[in-house]
């Protein structure tokens, strides 16, 4: 087990929601596994005023993110009196008394001035905090480390990201900049390099030669519960394409890395994302994205609002809440293997997923037999690997059957996956930036989806299609697929009626 250095975490827009929801419960659970160093200070700053009590009260034991009836109440007692709170004037102004806060708790609980700023406030003041706790010498590391966490979205397109990272870059280094992904700190999407670097029975056919596509769906049931104003302007493209499910595509389709390090794992992620053709004509653009808006539905006798009833939405928004784009990488290893990875809220299940179909057998020996092997990596729920082979049906003749070969991380006995808050905390803490979003990878993934919400906004023909809460998404989304395969839909469609239509 790795060294943690004593230090302090200052998180900036600690009244907001993913304090008390993600980040407090995280660090309860390690400390409660004495993952935490001995000196361990917690600051909130944010520009609410609040006491160290009311705070504490208010992200951990009044937030019902800690189910503390399960708890000890002096590990509890213990935890809290790890957290402080100090409120600014604002997020621009500048940091003295802030500065000030921070030196003191680190005399008095030894934290070593290294120091973790975590932001998680509207991306707008990214950069004045950076300036500011630059001009409070916070990011200079000259007695201890000082490191920058960075909550999504980073960016809004390309020329914003590419803003981000230089304006981000004018106050730390590079190597003390983490942006967060938390699809990184899922233990399954790590399981995808393990799978492929580690299995000598994988990675010779995980190549165009023996793959005939690659599918990666993430599907919601939930739509965007109290989250309208934030999505509305942001939609599904850009709130989970742009970051979770191209980190899951790099790492699907990066080479071997020469060596397991934070440097080498992200320049083949970068190399494999710039791989990816992007698509800049209409024709392309119309041929191979399709966007979807979830349409009001009854499921069971329960009326399920659409998108645009939604508080927050524009009744007349465009944005999207399904995605589903096709497209193929420029490379050695995977030219002419279409991808097809979709995204979208209120389908039938929560499930996140990549399936990897291999082609058929060159010459199909047994008539009728259809079953092209498929290793489906389930990312979530039932984290797991299923493979899929032909068997041969037992009596006369040669008839073939789909059978399963299945491993569940459930089934792993005395094992604990990490929740992904609590691992990609515990890596900043030692510097391990593995597991974090380079400004590189950023800006390459946004190159790629740039075109596509540009086409999506101006384009002449891009429809918007309905789906009824509760289905696959819209009815045309099988037409993405070339040849007869469709998406995998796993589990029960739970609508009445699937309500397909063209909204514009
Ligand atoms: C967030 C998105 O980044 O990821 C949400 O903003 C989405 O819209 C969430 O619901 C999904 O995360 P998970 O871990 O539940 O798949």
């Amino acid at each position: 087990m790795k060294k943690t250095d004593h230090q302090m975490l200052i998180i900036f827009g600690a009244s907001g929601d993913l304090t008390a929801r993600k980040l407090l419960p995280a660090l309860y659970d390690l400390f409660k596994l004495g993952d935490l160093p001995d000196n361990y200070v917690i600051l909130g700053t944010s520009r609410s005023s609040l006491s160290d009590e009311q705070f504490r009260k208010k992200v951990l034991t009044e937030s019902g993110y800690i189910d503390l009836d399960k708890e000890d109440p002096e590990q509890v007692a213990a935890f809290a009196k790890k957290i402080f709170y100090q409120s600014i004037e604002g997020y621009e102004s500048n940091y003295s008394m802030l500065a000030e806060r921070i030196s003191q708790l680190n005399e008095e609980h030894q934290t070593a001035h290294n120091y973790i700023f975590y932001l998680s406030t509207p991306p707008g003041v990214y950069k004045s905090i950076a300036e500011n706790l630059c001009g409070a010498g916070l990011s200079q590391e000259e007695q201890g480390w000082s490191r920058l966490i960075v909550e999504k979205p980073f960016g809004y397109s390309l020329e914003t990201a590419k803003q981000l990272n230089s304006q981000l870059l004018q106050y730390f280094q590079e190597s003390q900049i983490y942006r967060i992904d938390h699809y990184l700190g899922k233990e399954t999407v790590q399981n995808l390099l393990v799978t492929r670097f580690s299995n000598s029975i994988f990675e010779p056919l995980w190549n165009r030669n023996y793959i005939r596509h690659i599918e990666v769906t993430n599907a919601e049931s939930i739509g965007v519960e109290k989250r309208g104003g934030y999505y509305d302007k942001s939609g599904a493209l850009r709130d989970m394409f742009q970051n979770h499910l191209l980190q899951v595509v790099s790492l699907v389709a990066m080479e071997p890395p020469l060596e397991a390090t934070a440097e080498e794992i992200r320049n083949e992620k970068v190399k494999a994302l710039k791989s990816i053709r992007i698509m800049t004509d209409e024709a392309t653009l119309h041929e191979n994205t399709i966007r979807g808006q979830y349409v009001s539905t009854e499921i069971g006798g329960e009326k399920i609002k659409g998108y645009r009833e939604e508080e927050g939405v524009d009744p007349e928004s465009l944005t999207e809440t399904y995605a589903a784009i096709k497209f193929y990488m420029d490379n050695w290893r995977w030219k002419g293997v279409p991808f097809y990875v979709r995204t979208a809220k209120r389908m039938p299940t929560k499930v996140t997923e990549v399936v990897v179909h291999f082609k058929s057998t060159p010459h199909r020996l047994f008539a009728g037999s259809n079953t092209d092997n498929k290793l489906i990596i389930r990312i979530h729920p039932d984290e797991g690997v299923l493979l899929k082979f032909g068997v041969k049906v037992p009596g006369q003749g040669f008839l073939v059957e789909e059978a399963n070969l299945d491993f569940y991380y459930s089934q792993l006995k005395g094992s604990r996956v990490m929740e992904a808050y609590e691992r990609l905390l515990l890596d900043a803490m030692q510097g391990d930036a593995t597991l974090y979003a380079r400004g590189d990878e950023v800006e390459a993934a946004w190159q790629f989806v740039d075109p596509i919400l540009q086409y999506w906004k101006n384009g002449k023909d891009v429809r918007m299609y309905g789906y009824a809460a509760g289905v696959w998404g819209p009815e045309n989304s099988n037409a993405l697929i070339e040849g007869n395969y469709v998406w995998r839909n796993p589990g029960p469609n739970l609508a009445d009626h699937p309500g397909y239509c063209v909204l514009c």
